[in-house]
């Protein structure tokens, strides 16, 4: 099988992935605080885990990671009805995943699929038992807001979702495609606190009886780590703008404090990103010597016992 197809069928898989994430946070936000809840997101981090060792396997492949998403199901059901449609999903991504496996003779993608599926069926096992135990407790859903959010408080919420999940997308392919082990591992961290911020801002809105819409605008992609870390800065100061002019609207004490931490985490990663800036352009300009470097220079030999610079390739992870 050409490495084109293998390609595509683990970008088709990265999809699933984010699907199942993005439904999994869903519920376990419309569930609020609990065990269930806990359980559902810890399943969710696990998805993400998929979702980056796929990524990892296609970018080896010299292929792009697909951060888009088949539809999730974000329709309103009974708690235990929403464990079942889970309990489906995970059946799909196990059929897909072995098909997958059939179709793949590269040993490493299969034994990487065969890991992934074993933590599906698990998965399974847990939405199936979250199911009946949520079934048995009379599907009893959290006290929502009966008046819901006031359309200004359900707009500044709606706003911090599709932000955080924008950057969630955003600093995770940034974070596939690093051309350094910090700026990979930095850029992790930050998607998984923007989506502790998207889980934060969620909350509330289900608290307040509304469903967070889950939308994100388009991410900034690219290959080149210097033109990414600058759109992650200005998208880190036009955020914290924003929560900052917000703020002072809510009425809400909590949600003043959420969003002030909130915003307060937004400050940090710009700075974190200033650094880490500085750091990929001395990288950019070792990589790449003046284009009007002396002739001799060149040619001339590394200096006795220093090491020749390795070609650009080998700095790639
Ligand atoms: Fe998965
Ligand atoms: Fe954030
Ligand atoms: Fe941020």
């Amino acid at each position: 099988m050409d490495t084109q197809k293998v390609i595509e069928m683990l970008r088709a898989d990265m999809r699933g992935e984010q699907q199942a994430i993005i439904q999994y946070l869903a519920h376990a936000y419309a569930l609020g605080e609990g065990e269930v809840s806990g359980g559902i997101e810890a399943i969710a981090r696990e998805e993400m885990r998929h979702l980056d060792w796929l990524a990892d396997a296609i970018v080896e492949l010299g292929g792009d990671p697909d951060m888009g998403r088949e539809p999730p199901d974000l329709s309103a059901a009974a708690p235990s009805a929403q464990m079942l449609k889970n309990v489906d999903l995970e059946q799909q991504a196990i059929d897909q995943y072995r098909a997958h496996m059939e179709a793949i003779e590269d040993e490493g993608i299969r034994r990487l699929l065969a890991r992934i599926v074993h933590d599906e069926v698990s998965h399974q096992k847990e939405f199936q038992g979250y199911a009946e135990d949520l079934a048995d407790e009379g599907d009893a859903a959290p006290e929502g807001g009966a008046g819901g959010a006031n359309p200004r408080l359900a707009q500044i919420l709606n706003y911090g979702v599709r932000h955080e999940y924008t950057v969630v997308l955003q600093y995770l392919y940034h974070s596939f495609v690093a051309d350094d082990c910090e700026l990979r591992e930095e850029m992790q961290n930050a998607a998984i606190n923007e989506m502790q911020h998207m889980g934060w801002l969620a909350e509330e809105l289900q608290e307040k009886g509304q469903q967070p819409e889950f939308d994100h605008h388009d991410p900034f992609f690219s290959r080149d780590a210097v033109a990414n870390l600058e759109a992650d800065i200005a998208i880190e100061e036009e955020v914290t703008r924003a929560y900052s002019s917000q703020i002072p609207q809510v009425q809400e004490e909590d949600i003043r404090e959420i969003l002030s931490r909130v915003r307060d985490h937004e400050i940090y990663h710009a700075d974190l990103f200033r650094d880490l800036l500085a750091e990929a352009r001395e990288r950019q300009a070792e990589a790449e010597p003046p284009a009007e470097a002396p002739e001799e220079s060149q040619e001339s030999e590394p200096p006795d016992g220093a090491p020749a610079v390795p070609p650009i390739g080998s700095l790639i992870k």
